[in-house]
């Protein structure tokens, strides 16, 4: 656990103006500045960033946070590892960072996991150098040493205690928990990488994390990975995407394959733009990873079975990542070919051209379903929609999910508005309001829940009002009460800032909700006197709707058994503050 207090210190410290302009070019608007966001492909500036709160938010793909999750979301680190990594460019130190908890995630024993992985690196390539088989193994299947050195790619030789000569601790723990080495029956320690072609997975910050190590020509199993690890866990990362990134902004578009080799064969041809999974299905974390980086994920499997197994998986862990403007699409190579193959055979272009000719999720999710069923029967056509409803359900986005609807409906010959029905989806039928309207009249407990958002909002924009909530208008029966009291309970703390605020409760309950508002407020762009104003307006209505329960309490009070002198002068005051807002409800014009 990292103190809140050194959390704090940190965001205080930290510029976000300053880190974010370090990756990306800003422009000033106003009191903000705006580029084009980071983490979408876009045209024209949604990304903004204020200095005054601390926070970028994208308005076209909705990222946004403070100066930790800036460094989260864009170098591809854990939290504590984005927090260890801004702290040492604002030249803090975490000198009790070891003792919280234990080892850190990349540490053991004091040992720097990140570092042991990099020398392991440095000797396996250093090895290539010495090992003509392993060179001509890689010629043989059209590398150059270009691309070679662009992928780190190197050589773990024969024999069982290499790595001792780079460690000398070879019983260290580090090793072990790098997953290097293995400890065997009776003790003994042995590399677990042994005459194999290694292929170094790297994190987005391009540090290195796993190996994959594969046989020269035949033998079994062909690829060994590095085991799960502090550092790395499979089904999060991508082989390649740290070489990748500058091409797939360029190109708009990532390729998903399947192996190491598809990769490296694809970049030899010139498209630079290919990652893999490692192994594993694709996961919801690798396609929101990719999301970030562009709006459009090509996979492309192998034509059989298998590859058209994966590529399902890959839709239905697809769909509730998917915005409206998102695109994933479908590309399915002959059977006899992997990307590696088909690159080497027919060159860059004609990848490329199939890759122009991806066929896009709604078709592929059509045609799959409709091989499941048969479409000559009646049965069949409902048996269509049927299979289709969890699926559609899932479906975040509502452009596409009204369009595959559509499809769904005309392939199965019932109407739109029949198909909304039976798969349940709401706004399917046109005309009809996708929700309910409001009722009528006003709505004590949601306009209450409103005045609550309204302020936190004001107290987000301006935290030091914190210290000026009156306790009675905070009611606790709603989110929005709950969350005002969490804030009110950090009062005490030194240089409240929006970001240490939303940093501080980034666990909590609240957390969803105080972004929501904080996006909202960040496009009004409320200064300091705004916010003021607004506040005391907020709070002013909100006593208005809700008449002090003190006074009831004490008005009770002094019916039953009288009321202490101290009681009375507040019951006075009370009553007093009351009758001053219900004369300033009434509108002059109406006095008159
Ligand atoms: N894989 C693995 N372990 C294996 C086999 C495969 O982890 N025993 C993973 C590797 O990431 C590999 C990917 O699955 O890159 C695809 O495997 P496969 O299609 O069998 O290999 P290719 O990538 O085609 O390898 P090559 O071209 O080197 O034969
Ligand atoms: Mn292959």
């Amino acid at each position: 656990m990292i103190p809140d207090s050194f959390k704090q210190d940190l965001l205080n410290r930290v510029d976000i103006v300053d880190l974010v302009e370090r990756h990306v070019r800003l422009k000033k608007a106003g009191a903000n500045f705006v580029a084009c966001c980071p983490f979408h492909n876009e045209k024209s500036p949604s990304f903004t960033v204020s200095p005054s709160k601390q926070f970028y938010h994208c308005f076209g793909c909705g990222a946004h946070g403070n100066a930790i999750s800036f460094v989260m979301e864009y170098q591809g680190l854990g939290y504590v590892e984005a927090v260890k990594e801004l702290a040492d460019s604002a030249g803090m130190k975490l000198p009790e960072f070891e003792r919280w908890g234990g080892a850190s995630k990349a540490e053991s024993e004091g040992t720097d996991l990140y570092a042991v992985m990099k020398q392991a690196e440095q000797y396996y390539r250093e090895q290539l150098k010495n090992a003509p088989a392993a060179i001509a193994y890689l010629k043989g299947r059209g590398l150059t040493g270009t691309v070679a050195a662009r992928f780190a790619i190197g050589y773990a030789p024969d024999g069982w205690q290499n790595l001792q000569a780079v460690f000398p601790d070879y019983a260290a723990r580090a090793l072990k928990d790098c997953g290097l080495v293995i400890d065997g029956e009776g003790g003994r320690r042995y590399d677990r990488f042994r005459d194999r072609i290694m292929f170094p997975i790297l994190n987005q910050r391009g540090s290195v994390i796993g190996f994959g190590g594969r046989v020269l020509g035949e033998g079994e199993p062909k690829y060994l990975n590095s085991p799960e690890t502090p550092l790395f866990e499979k089904g999060r990362e991508l082989y390649g995407l740290s070489q990748a990134r500058t091409a797939v902004r360029e190109a708009g578009r990532v390729v998903v394959v399947e192996g190491y080799m598809d990769v490296v064969a694809l970049a030899q041809h010139g498209i630079e733009y290919a990652v893999a999974t490692l192994g594993t299905a694709t996961s919801p974390t690798h396609v929101q990873k990719l999301f970030r980086q562009t709006d459009e994920i090509v996979f492309c499997f192998d034509g059989d079975a298998a590859g058209r197994r994966a590529a399902w998986h890959a839709l239905e862990v697809s769909l509730p990542v998917l915005a409206d403007q998102k695109a994933v699409k479908f590309l399915f190579l002959p059977a006899e070919d992997d990307p590696d193959s088909y690159v080497r055979a027919h060159g860059r272009q004609a990848f490329e051209r199939l890759l122009a000719e991806a066929r896009p999720l709604s078709e592929f999710f059509l045609a799959e379903l409709r091989s499941r069923v048969d479409m000559a029967t009646l049965e069949g056509c409902s048996r269509l929609i049927h299979e289709a409803k969890p699926l559609l359900k899932r479906i975040a986005a509502p452009a596409l999910q009204l369009q595959l609807l559509k499809q769904v409906a005309q392939a199965s010959g019932v109407t739109q508005e029949e198909a909304g029905r039976l798969t349940e989806i709401r706004g399917a039928a046109p005309g009809r309001p996708v929700r309910p309207a409001p009722p009528k009249g006003p709505d004590r407990a949601m306009l209450n829940r409103k005045l609550d958002r309204e302020l936190l909002a004001c107290l987000l924009a301006h935290p030091p009002l914190v210290r000026e909530v009156p306790a009675e208008v905070v009611d606790v029966s709603h989110a929005e009460g709950r969350a005002l009291e969490a804030l009110i309970a950090l009062d005490g703390i030194e240089a409240l800032t929006h970001a240490v605020i939303l940093e501080l409760l980034r666990e909590s309950e609240h957390a969803s909700l105080l972004n929501r508002i904080r996006s909202e407020f960040l496009h009004k762009d409320m200064d300091t006197e705004v916010a003021r104003a607004e506040f005391d307006a907020v709070i002013e209505a909100i006593r208005r709707r809700n008449p002090n329960p003190r006074i009831k309490e004490l008005g009770e009070k002094a019916a039953r058994e009288g009321l202490t002198g101290q009681e009375r002068d507040e019951f006075g005051r009370l009553i007093a503050e009351d009758a001053a807002l219900k004369q300033r409800r009434m509108p002059p014009s109406t006095v008159l």
